[in-house]
């Protein structure tokens, strides 16, 4: 049991990505705390790991909801190990006609959450001298631009420097900061893309290991990143993408000019 008597918060966990990290963390051991906008849905996940799992209401832009998911877990653990920034949301808009405010409530939630999350769960694991470790769900998008999300494409990139200097500024009380960068993972996010069996081929077609990623196949990297053996690595951007950020070529598929 890699993760035995720690205890995780997944952010994000009602579905998707976060849900496949949150079965990962309790399948090696952990007590997992599913924090989501959608409380039913983070219930009705929090249900499938029966004791190791509970479900709580929040939102990670709101900063008393932050507040209130960390005293509700230290209540019920009395500490926090792990704390997944997963939470996260996408719109898609042309630069020219993206307004304010899609640009901030996706800025508020991808970047901003995982910084309320971040400061929070890091005093908690700074009191209690705890060796924490933080997981930052970002994108390949981060780092490789296309059209149309450049709001989450920002918020995707302010998520790598996020873990890079907190990276810095934590490691002098041992708390390893890392991040994920996933390429295309099949999730409810993406699901009006990926229903379209064309489209799908197209994407499948782009990605050199010929296939789209999964939430176990996230989920394995953080479950790597959450115990000691990464114990030596924090600051990192680990992509999990089946290579498709070394041949990304804007909407093309692979092989055409
Ligand atoms: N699916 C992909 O291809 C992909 C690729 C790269 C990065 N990501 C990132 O991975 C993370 C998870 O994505 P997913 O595909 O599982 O998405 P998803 O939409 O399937 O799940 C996201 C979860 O976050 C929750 N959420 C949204 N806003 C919230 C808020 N303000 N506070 C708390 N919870 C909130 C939702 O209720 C949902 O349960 C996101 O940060 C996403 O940007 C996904």
């Amino acid at each position: 049991m890699k993760l035995a008597g720690k205890v995780a918060i997944v952010t994000g966990g009602a579905r998707g990505i976060g849900s496949g990290i949150a079965k990962a963390f309790a399948s090696e051991g952990a007590n997992v705390a599913i924090a989501d906008l959608d409380y039913e849905g983070a219930l009705a996940a929090s249900m499938k790991f029966g004791e190791s799992a509970f479900a709580i209401k929040a939102d990670v832009s709101i900063k008393i909801d932050v507040e209130t998911m960390v005293k509700s877990v230290i209540k019920k653990y009395g500490r926090i190990d792990i704390l997944v920034n997963n939470a996260g949301i996408q719109t898609v808009m042309p630069f020219l006609d993206l307004s304010r405010k899609d640009w901030k409530r996706v800025l508020d939630v991808n970047l901003s959450g995982a910084f309320l999350c971040s400061q929070s769960v890091a005093k908690e694991m700074i009191r209690k001298r705890i060796n924490g470790v933080i997981i930052n769900i970002s994108s390949i998008h981060g780092y490789i631009p296309r059209s149309t999300k450049l709001h989450y494409d920002v918020s995707k990139a302010g998520l790598i420097m996020l873990t890079k200097e907190t990276a810095l500024e934590l490691a002098p009380y041992h708390i390893r900061v890392n991040c994920i960068a996933p390429g295309i993972i099949d999730t409810p996010m993406n699901q009006e893309l990926l229903r379209d069996p064309e489209k799908r081929k197209m994407i499948e077609q782009r990605v050199p290991l010929e296939k789209i990623g999964s939430a176990d196949d996230v989920a394995r990297a953080a479950l790597f990143l959450a115990s000691d053996d990464s114990s030596y690595i924090t600051g990192a951007a680990l992509p999990v993408d089946g290579g498709l950020s070394l041949n990304y070529n804007g909407l093309k598929p692979v092989g055409s000019s």
